[in-house]
């Protein structure tokens, strides 16, 4: 990663819109000349589980926002059989600009626009982030293979990481559709076990005292009591 690359610049008052409008803008790399809009990522801003693509499609280059096409109705049901929202969560990608007939994005393309998707993941500060596909995958795990690990939560840096198939992928064939809906049914799971504050262990109870400390006083008797006693 280029550490003076001009998205790699700490920001003392660093904010999504901030980001949102040097995306729009960037071009710290080729795909910048080719996209109609570039989409920097939309969502909750403080969401425990941010998801992560690979890049903007046809129809995210035409509205400037991520998961719109047919890929995004697909993970909106996904969500949603999972019991999430979309609006709950925080949606972007690895690179915020289409690569052309929708390719693969390329590793220097990635490294690019890497410096975005770190301040945009230390400002949001989810619990959990899911890839979506092995390019996405390849950010937090490099060299694993998606249908390996796919659905299989790991720590990375101290967060947890999801790989899961891209929705798109999974749309189309049967087998990795079940797949994809089983994996995100776990998601809740894992989001309830990663926000969970661990218990702290219960404190040692105290040795019990010895025999020959001072006796517990006798318990001064009251009136009634006195006369009950003859009852
Ligand atoms: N596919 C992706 O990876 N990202 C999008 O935003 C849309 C489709
Ligand atoms: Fe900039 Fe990322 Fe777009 Fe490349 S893909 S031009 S690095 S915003």
């Amino acid at each position: 990663m280029d550490p003076e690359s001009p998205s790699n610049i700490p920001h003392s008052r660093d904010s999504l819109d901030l980001i949102a409008r040097e995306v729009r803008t960037c071009q710290l790399c080729p795909l910048s000349r080719t996209r109609t809009h570039a989409v920097p990522g939309e969502g909750n801003p403080k969401a425990d589980l941010m998801l992560i693509g690979e890049g903007p499609g046809y129809n995210e280059d035409k509205q400037g926002r991520p998961f719109v096409g047919a890929a995004g109705s697909f993970l909106n049901e996904l969500l949603k059989s999972a019991g999430l929202k979309r609006e709950d969560v925080y949606i972007t990608n690895v690179v915020k600009c289409r690569p052309p007939q929708n390719r693969d994005p390329l590793p220097n393309e990635i490294q690019a626009c890497n410096g975005y998707l770190q301040r945009q993941m230390k400002l949001i500060d989810p619990a959990v982030v899911a890839t979506l596909g092995r390019h996405s995958m390849g950010v937090f795990i490099p060299g694993e293979r998606i249908m390996r690990v796919h659905g299989q939560p790991r720590e990375v840096n101290g967060r947890t990481v999801v790989p899961l198939l891209h929705p798109a992928a999974a749309l189309h064939q049967p087998a990795l559709k079940a797949a994809e809906l089983e994996d995100f049914s776990r998601l809740p799971a894992i989001m309830k076990e990663a926000t969970s504050v661990p218990t702290p262990e219960p404190e040692a109870a105290p040795p019990p005292a010895p025999a020959t400390e001072v006796e517990e006083p006798e318990r001064p008797q009251g009136k009634l009591e006195q006369l009950r006693m003859f009852e």
